[in-house]
């Protein structure tokens, strides 16, 4: 049976990980500065997350969410306390789309209403309205496509108060990333993100924080929505929560009331997901990663500053950017096959650098200086 090709893939095969590196099957080692894709949050392998898995599978790895999963509880009392929002509640599912798909769901729940905004050159996911909220035309299908969602563009608070001027009773959410990723590492500014807040009390609609990506300490703070100071109503996660163990979740305001069935899942919440996640927060806390990821975050944001040739270089924590000019476009690829280095991307020019928030500062001078010298070159040329 053949693989069904969806994927355009880089002729790499890892067979092996550990922290900021990967290696192919021939031995060769590679950087990690894509982190799998903002997933790896405390590094790959980690020795405490390898072993809290094992601990847990020789216990129970899984059973259904029809009876008492202890393990729940402790992951949500941990999440309360690193983030700060110990009066929320926690939904637990498996993914990135499944979390926002929740979240939306849930929010037209509460209130009864059924339209959503979001930005334009957002990314919530491929379910059904996770994918009719992402304004990527290509893969919404004709099945997802629905008058319920109405695009703005980011960061424009007149586009903004005009809608909720002309739709305000009819508003169920208002989806926004923090900083989006696949949109190209563009920062929410804090004053949006207040302008939603009031917007969304004003209305009686849902803020919905979509933190799948800039969420779980990437950005420097627990959600990078607390840059605004001001708490959504829903905070959805994923990447980062399992450190490659798929898990997502959703945290939920006190004032939205759970109902017996209105959300569930078979798989979310599993004892072993669990087991990875709690994994993940303790090493968090251990290793203060959080502090790291920001300090990390801006040498590496001063430094990349410095190259010439590298434009707009932005982002928060570890959630970095920039935009590559048309004479250094092949870039990426020279730093993956010349320099062994992986990195993320955002169409149609964007290098998005999204390392595990454990990344070491001899990893990031050593990812600068292959930087610099693959730059050099391209520029000689
Ligand atoms: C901001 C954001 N939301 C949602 C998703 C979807 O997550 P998943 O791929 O786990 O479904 C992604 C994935 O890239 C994302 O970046």
């Amino acid at each position: 049976m053949k693989l069904f090709d969806v994927y355009p893939i880089n002729d790499i095969t890892v067979t092996k990980a550990l922290g900021s590196y990967v290696w192919d099957k021939e031995g060769v080692q590679y950087l990690d500065m894509y982190g799998g894709h903002a997933v790896i949050s405390i590094g790959h392998c980690h020795p405490h997350w390898v072993k809290r898995i094992e601990r847990q599978m020789t216990q129970i790895a899984f059973y259904s969410n029809s009876v008492v999963i202890p393990i729940q509880q402790q992951l949500a009392t941990k999440i309360g306390e690193l983030s700060g929002k110990d009066d929320y509640q926690l939904f637990l599912c498996n993914s990135g789309a499944e979390a926002n798909e929740n979240a939306l769901k849930l929010a037209s729940f509460h209130n009864g209403k059924k339209k959503v905004i979001a930005f334009n050159k957002s990314f919530h996911g491929r379910t059904s309205l996770a994918v009719a909220a992402t304004d990527n035309p290509s893969i919404v299908a004709p099945i997802n496509e629905t008058d319920n969602v109405i695009f703005l563009p980011f960061n424009d608070e007149v586009a903004l108060r005009q809608c909720f001027k002309k739709y305000g009773d009819e508003i169920s959410s208002v989806i926004v990333e923090g900083i989006q990723g696949v949109g190209g590492i563009r920062i929410a500014e804090n004053s949006f993100l207040q302008l939603i807040r009031k917007l969304c009390d004003d209305n009686n609609a849902v803020y919905i924080a979509d933190s799948v990506q800039c969420g779980y300490g990437r950005s420097g703070k627990f959600f990078s929505h607390d840059y605004a100071e001001v708490n959504a109503d829903i905070y959805t996660m994923a990447k980062g929560m399992g450190n490659g163990f798929p898990i997502g979740g959703i945290l939920i305001a006190p004032h939205i009331h759970a109902k017996h069935g209105m959300l569930g899942t078979t798989f979310g919440g599993n004892h072993l997901a669990c087991a990875a996640a709690l994994a993940v927060l303790e090493i968090i806390e251990e290793e203060n990663l959080i502090e790291i990821a920001k300090q990390r975050g801006m040498y590496l944001l001063h430094k990349l500053k410095a190259i010439e040739g590298l434009e707009n270089v932005r982002g928060r924590g570890l959630m970095i950017g920039f935009d590559v000019p048309e004479h250094l476009k092949d870039l990426r690829k020279k730093l993956l096959h010349q320099y062994n280095v992986f990195t993320g991307e955002a169409k149609p020019n964007v290098i998005r650098l999204l390392p595990s928030l454990a990344i070491s500062r001899k990893q990031v001078d050593e990812f600068l200086d292959v930087l610099s010298e693959a730059v050099k070159d391209l520029n000689a040329n």
